[in-house]
């Protein structure tokens, strides 16, 4: 057994998106480009509606999934395919964007807390090309698991402790939790040795593999190894734990278009153009 420790962590840096969502950008900053086969991951967090009511309007994807995991407020998604969805606190939407898709994501609120996060994990060249997919799961949908020690796992996608998460099956097997630890108390999953894992800590400190604790609003890059062990800090902490099998192929991205080169990058600005996306 090898217990996987941090081969780097990473402060998110303040950036912004959509019609100026105030958010943290770690994988997906100059720091971090992407980390196979994860591309971009942002947190927002705010009490204040000037930093989200403007929202994210209509705007294209091509080539990969977005993942919004809501913790705190209330969004509607509208995409060019027919799907909406009503996002609210602890409600995941799993969007496969494949040859193309137009969506916004639409403030339903005008005060109170907005939190949460947008993955965007990317798909292997077989699949850039497919039909657009949506996953809209309630919060009832993800199980939880409370550990006897008293560590909770939101399951996502992937198995924790014998139970599954909602979301289907995808080329890089993709496990996300979002894992609660109390101080001290370690929370135990095994991996696939050579896959890509990290987590990004939201509340309070979490420790790796017996490495000193991570804060809040850092990201750790785990190393290789078939264990990963997250222990809480010395008040707890909570971090959203993501695990995927790389794809190891070219990554061109160009904002919301990501293909394998440079010529199905323009392809995609020309499909945009002519209004081919998501019809
Ligand atoms: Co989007």
């Amino acid at each position: 057994m090898t217990v996987r420790t941090p081969s780097r962590v990473i402060l998110s840096m303040e950036a912004s998106d959509g019609a100026g969502v105030k958010l943290r950008r770690s994988i997906g900053s100059p720091t971090l480009r992407n980390l196979d086969p994860f591309l971009m991951l942002d947190a927002f967090g705010t009490d204040n509606p000037d930093d989200y009511i403007a929202g994210f309007p209509p705007h294209p994807h091509r080539g990969f999934e977005t993942v919004t995991y809501m913790l705190a407020g209330n969004m509607q998604h509208r995409d060019s395919v027919g799907n909406e969805g009503n996002l609210v606190a602890g409600s995941v939407q799993w969007m496969t964007a494949g040859r193309g898709i137009i969506h916004s994501e639409m403030p339903q609120q005008r005060e109170g807390r907005m939190s949460g996060f947008q993955l965007w994990i990317n798909l292997p060249a077989a699949d850039k090309m497919c039909a657009p997919a949506y996953q809209d799961l309630p919060p009832e949908a993800m199980p939880e698991v409370v550990t006897q020690a008293g560590a909770k796992v939101k399951i996502v996608a992937g198995t924790f402790d014998g139970v599954r998460g909602p979301v289907a099956p995808k080329a890089t097997d993709p496990t996300m939790l979002d894992v609660s630890v109390p101080a001290d108390v370690e929370v135990r999953l095994p991996v696939r040795a050579n896959d890509t894992a990290f987590f990004y800590v939201f509340e309070g400190a979490v420790a790796a593999g017996g490495a000193s604790p991570v804060s809040e609003r850092h990201l750790a890059v785990l190393g290789e190894g078939d264990t990963i062990v997250l222990r809480g800090g010395p008040e707890g902490g909570r971090a959203l734990l993501l695990v995927g099998r790389p794809l190891r192929e070219p990554i061109v991205q160009y904002g919301p278009f990501v293909m394998n080169t440079n010529a199905e990058i323009h392809e995609a600005i020309r499909d945009y153009q002519q209004g081919r996306f998501g019809t």
